[in-house]
């Protein structure tokens, strides 16, 4: 409802009735796959209709790659999509396009950096999704500031917001980021779009990771994993096979933590390896896992569970390029380390589970009973944790109140002959 109003300098404006709530019209439920399982997973199932979906990443890392194969996806699945390509020419994009599969007759493509130029591509094209490759290359002629300056960046994408609502378009946009988070990339467009999508991963790694920082219409909670490969970004969907193939059982200062990223219960490979210091002060250094937390639980090792550390370097890294933060993991990073410093291996169908707190003491991780459901699957037989440990069907639960208590039943444990892996 629209009603004629004069504003206090007297000219006329119009004014949008409030209506009940009740009344509103919703379009969240239209969502528009992109046809890619792991983004749509991560974006509550699909683009929603005039909404601004950033995806940023470092350098590199595959941002092009995944906006043309879920562009190619839509366009096959029979939506006009429009791909404004900023920053490389329309053959290099073609040639991707051939690589990933991608050459869809609905798929449109201009190289373009104007941005009054990409709002007269969408009035002639009228696409269902629009996509810009990347914000930052996309300069208004009116506005001051160099191109890829956070005022151009800012004031561009605030345009193609208002298109976005003004059409029910959903857009796609591509911001770069650089490790430190800087420049005028995602940082200062989080504020204007409605999601933004991190797309980042391990350089020397073909493993992609997708996480929703901010997400207006859904949990920020899932988690996509992909891999780069020669014909594209492909989904990963038994994540925990991928982190646990390379593992070698039987190797000393390895253990297996249960982590949930998201809503996605995944099995890692912690490895540590424990060497005498060479005289200087003791290095410690963790690779996919926090640093702090490192240091809490080697402390907490040397003095509640008499793991003697003092003088010794200590390494523990996440295998297979995956970042592992929650103090979930906290019992398998201090038993991998308490298996290197002592050169026994743990047994090799045990999983752990736990917080360790600064008493020693395990405490309990949210939703065990899933993380665990995820080990049986994958052939664990036992779980170490703390006592509130829920049973599983086809795991041997060993229940445990503190770190020392749990030392020692993994490492009796591992003696056993009729466990022997
Ligand atoms: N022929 C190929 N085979 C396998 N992987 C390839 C091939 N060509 C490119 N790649 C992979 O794609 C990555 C580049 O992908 P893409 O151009 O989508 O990244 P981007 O994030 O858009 O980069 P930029 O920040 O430069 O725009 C390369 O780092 C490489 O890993
Ligand atoms: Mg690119």
């Amino acid at each position: 409802m629209i009603s004629s109003q004069t504003t206090p300098s007297g000219s006329p404006r119009h004014l949008d009735a409030p209506v009940p709530i009740g009344e509103v019209a919703t379009s969240a439920s239209d969502r528009r796959r992109t046809g890619i399982g792991e983004l749509d997973r991560v974006l509550g199932g699909g683009l929603v209709p005039g909404s601004v979906t950033l995806l940023g990443g470092e350098p590199g890392m595959g941002k092009s790659t995944l906006l043309l194969q879920a562009l190619g996806a839509m366009a096959a699945a029979g939506a006009r999509c429009l791909l404004v390509g900023a920053e490389e020419s329309p053959e290099q994009v073609r040639l991707r396009a051939e690589r990933v599969g991608a050459l869809e007759a609905g798929l449109l493509l201009v190289a373009d950096t104007s941005l009054p130029d990409v709002l007269a591509h969408v009035d002639n094209a009228q696409p269902d999704v629009l996509a810009v490759d990347s914000i930052q290359a996309v300069t208004d002629p009116a506005l001051p500031g160099a191109p890829g300056s956070i005022t151009q960046v800012r004031d561009c994408a605030h345009r193609l917001v208002s298109l976005a609502k003004a059409r029910a378009l959903p857009v796609l946009l591509v911001g770069h980021v650089t490790k430190e988070g800087t420049l005028a990339g995602p940082r200062t467009l989080e504020h204007v779009v409605d999601t933004v999508v991190s797309f980042d991963g391990d350089r020397h790694h073909t493993l992609r990771f997708l996480h929703a920082l901010k997400h207006r219409f859904g949990s920020t909670q899932e988690l996509g994993l992909m891999e780069m490969g020669e014909t594209g970004l492909v989904g990963v969907p038994d994540a925990s096979a991928l982190f646990l193939a390379d593992r070698r059982s039987g190797t000393s200062g390895s253990a297996i933590a249960a982590v949930l990223d998201g809503a996605r219960p995944l099995l890692v490979e912690v490895q540590a390896l424990v060497a005498p210091s060479g005289g200087g002060p003791p290095r410690r250094s963790a690779t996919g896992l926090d640093s702090a937390r490192l240091a809490l639980l080697l402390a907490v090792l040397e003095q509640r569970a008499g793991v003697p550390l003092t003088g010794t370097d200590v390494y523990a890294s996440a295998a297979g390029g995956v970042r592992v933060t929650e103090p979930g993991a906290d019992l398998a990073i201090a038993l991998a380390v308490a298996s290197a410093h002592l050169d026994r291996p743990l047994p090799a169908t045990t999983v752990a589970l736990g917080e360790v707190g600064l008493g020693g003491e395990l405490r309990q991780v949210p939703q065990a009973s899933r993380r665990l459901a995820e080990a049986a699957r994958l052939g664990f037989t036992h779980v170490v944790g703390p006592p509130t440990l829920p049973e599983v069907p086809g795991l041997v639960t060993q229940a445990v109140p503190t770190l020392a208590d749990a030392l020692r039943a993994v490492f009796r444990e591992a003696d056993a002959p009729a466990r022997a892996a």
